[in-house]
């Protein structure tokens, strides 16, 4: 069974041990004063099941902690061992005088069987609270809370049901009432207190700090910034970003943000060696706005995320980013200032940097692929579209997810190499043929393939409602189309060129995803956590240049998170224990549910530097968290009087 599978499940049953063992309390409690041979069988079948339960909680959590600590810790450490407790004090409590109640003998049952009872449904609740509030790292303070609280629970049904004075109950209830108050303030407070996350330099944060390391010169993000005296010719762009209503080719309209008023926004190509120089104009996005170039590995003063690496730039305003394009490959580019929302209505457009020797191909082709109001888009087109191509002539084709989900990229029929991931070369692959390539939201693959005689079409996910045919006479084709079986891109039998800089001290992190009830700019939230907090009290990761990083990212949850980590690629070591065969270098992974990746970021680029989800939803719900250098602060600030809100 998949870890995901046993997460659920788990879940399930430890509700069901919860429920059943109460239920049993409920129909125990009457016989306290009456005997009734019916009620002691419904008593006892309820309990039986929840031993059942029980056992099987017990025995499932075994199973995922055999997947990774992260996935079991809150259960063995706290709910298991207690309901383990709770269910046999049950037991050896209730099953004598049940047993004499339902073979019509004995008297009223002791009013010790309920509480015993009721006791192990409060520890069967313990443990949901645990996985779906507390999580993983299993913080001390909310464990010992929720554990008074049950405590403090089950002393006050009992004492209302053995109607107790009613000074007694109120005592209980009073001192209940004031643990979870104060607990629930004391961690709200929490959260509204200055958060460190995304300003860097806090020396002392993280799991990676260089512990014992000595004093360091502080260096301001504003001053990463590319050389004023780089020698290399300048391509210059500029991009103006404002509101436009824009018609796809379907005919249907977008109320877009975009950076010229085109969706997507303008292709820029240059060459390696270039010196990019563009100037950012914000006509008129009340929410201001900045360029991101995703998946380019420059200076960190160019990055633009607003509150890290400069301020949002508001209407009428402009920004100037300057780098040299020093790694051939396909990128994007697109808002970090409010971008759930921006991106998502069109502030992205695509970046390709060729080689200084050009690429293999003839025919070298860019296809973002987006979504708009629901509507699937191929570059900038809606609806199947047509290019005519010679046969024999060798094709390139640069596909881009700008989405917020995964999608599948097919290609029919013809046999195709995967030639790049992530701007990075692919050295040797196999050709292969009827296999889906699948894109993690922000990823991106290039393609390559000699031109057949008959049409090629590209689809995405096996569906036909937008296509892109490549065809000798430009014909639309228009085949049916099955979805295939995916590619396994850690097992493409793929090198690369790319070598991993030598490294002069090992430093390793964990990453664990999960949802999880947190307090969110000052409101509760049902919140994407990362080691069990939201931005901004995700304890960023603090390295030196020079280290080199194992990252362990941990998917607990039940929804995919596209990570990206910014200014530097990964390594990709394994998935799920089993080591990757492919050389792959991504600035984006998909870590679905129960995955646990292990990637190798060699820091080699002074900045702070985001990682967060690319589902930009789960980004502004608080997934996103820094990796900062030692001694590198930021004096941009997330809100302030820019409106800083990177997603
Ligand atoms: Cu493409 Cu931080 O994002
Ligand atoms: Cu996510």
């Amino acid at each position: 069974m998949t870890t995901a599978g046993l997460l659920v499940l788990d879940l399930v049953v430890a509700i069901a041990a919860a429920g059943s063992w109460t239920a049993a309390a409920v129909v125990a409690w009457p016989l306290v004063s009456e005997r009734s041979a019916r009620g002691a069988l419904v008593a006892s079948v309820l309990s039986a099941a929840g031993v059942v339960a029980t056992v099987g909680h017990l025995a499932l959590v075994g199973m995922l902690a055999t997947r990774g600590w992260w996935f079991a810790q809150d259960q063995l450490a706290l709910g298991a061992p207690l309901l383990a407790v709770a269910a046999i004090a049950a037991v050896v409590g209730a099953a004598p005088s049940l047993t004499r109640m339902l073979r019509g003998r004995g008297t009223a049952l002791p009013r010790r069987v309920p509480v015993l009872l009721l006791a192990a449904g409060v520890a069967g609740g313990v443990c949901v609270v645990s996985r779906m509030g507390i999580g993983y790292p299993l913080d001390p303070v909310p464990a010992i809370v929720l554990l008074v609280l049950a405590a403090l629970l089950t002393g006050t049904i009992a004492a209302v049901r053995w109607a107790a004075r009613s000074r007694v109950i109120a005592a209980w209830s009073g001192i209940a009432a004031i643990v979870l108050v104060t607990s629930v303030g004391l961690g709200y407070l929490g959260s509204l207190t200055a958060a460190p996350m995304l300003q860097g330099g806090h020396a002392h944060g993280g799991q990676a700090t260089a512990v014992g390391a000595g004093p360091v010169d502080l260096v301001s993000v504003a001053d990463l910034r590319t050389s004023d005296s780089v020698d290399a010719p300048v391509r210059s762009f500029t991009l103006i970003a404002s509101a436009a209503t824009v018609e796809l080719a379907s005919g249907a309209t977008v109320e877009a943000f975009s950076y010229d008023g085109t969706l997507p926004g303008p292709e820029l190509r240059v060459t390696e060696g270039d010196l990019v120089d563009v100037t950012l104009v914000n006509d008129d996005i009340a929410d201001g706005v900045t360029v991101h170039w995703h998946g380019v590995d420059l200076p960190n003063a160019e990055d633009g995320v607003a509150g890290v690496t400069q301020d949002a730039v508001r209407p009428g305003d402009s920004f100037h980013y300057r780098f040299v394009a020093e790694d051939p490959g396909t990128y994007w580019y697109h808002t970090h200032q409010a971008s759930s929302d921006g991106v998502q209505r069109g502030l992205y457009g695509t970046l390709v940097v060729v080689p200084a020797a050009g690429i293999a191909e003839q025919l070298d082709l860019v296809v973002p692929m987006h979504t708009f109001d629901g509507r699937s888009v191929f570059g900038d087109s809606d609806i199947p579209s047509a290019q005519a191509v010679e046969p024999g002539t060798t094709v390139r084709l640069r596909i881009i997810d700008t989405d917020q989900a995964p999608l599948t990229v097919q290609l029919d029929p013809v046999a195709f190499r995967v030639v790049a991931v992530d701007g990075r070369e692919l050295v040797g692959g196999p050709s292969i043929e009827q296999r889906s390539v699948r894109l993690p939201a922000g990823g991106r693959v290039d393609l390559a393939f000699t031109m057949p005689d008959t049409p090629v079409t590209v689809t995405r996910d096996g569906l036909a409602d937008v296509s892109l045919t490549l065809s000798p006479d430009g014909a639309v084709a228009s085949a049916a189309v099955t979805a295939e079986p995916e590619l396994d891109l850690l097992a493409y039998d793929a090198t690369s060129a790319t070598t991993a800089p030598a490294a002069t001290r090992h430093l390793s992190a964990e990453m664990v995803l999960d949802r999880l009830p947190r307090a969110l700019n000052g409101l509760p939230a049902y919140g994407y956590t990362v080691n069990g907090e939201v931005a901004p009290h995700i304890p960023e990761i603090v390295v030196e240049p020079g280290d080199a990083l194992t990252l362990t990212v941990v998917n607990r949850g039940w929804e995919t998170h596209p990570m990206h980590i910014h200014g530097h690629h990964v390594r990709v070591i394994s998935r799920d224990g089993v080591a990757a065969t492919a050389q792959l270098w991504l600035d984006t992974f998909d870590v679905q549910p129960g995955e646990v990746w292990v990637v190798e970021l060699y820091a080699d680029n002074p900045g702070v530097w985001m990682d967060h989800c690319h589902n930009l939803d789960h980004a502004a719900a608080g997934m996103m968290m820094a990796l900062s250098y030692r001694g590198v602060v930021s004096p941009f600030e997330l809100g302030g009087t820019a409106g800083n809100r990177p997603e």
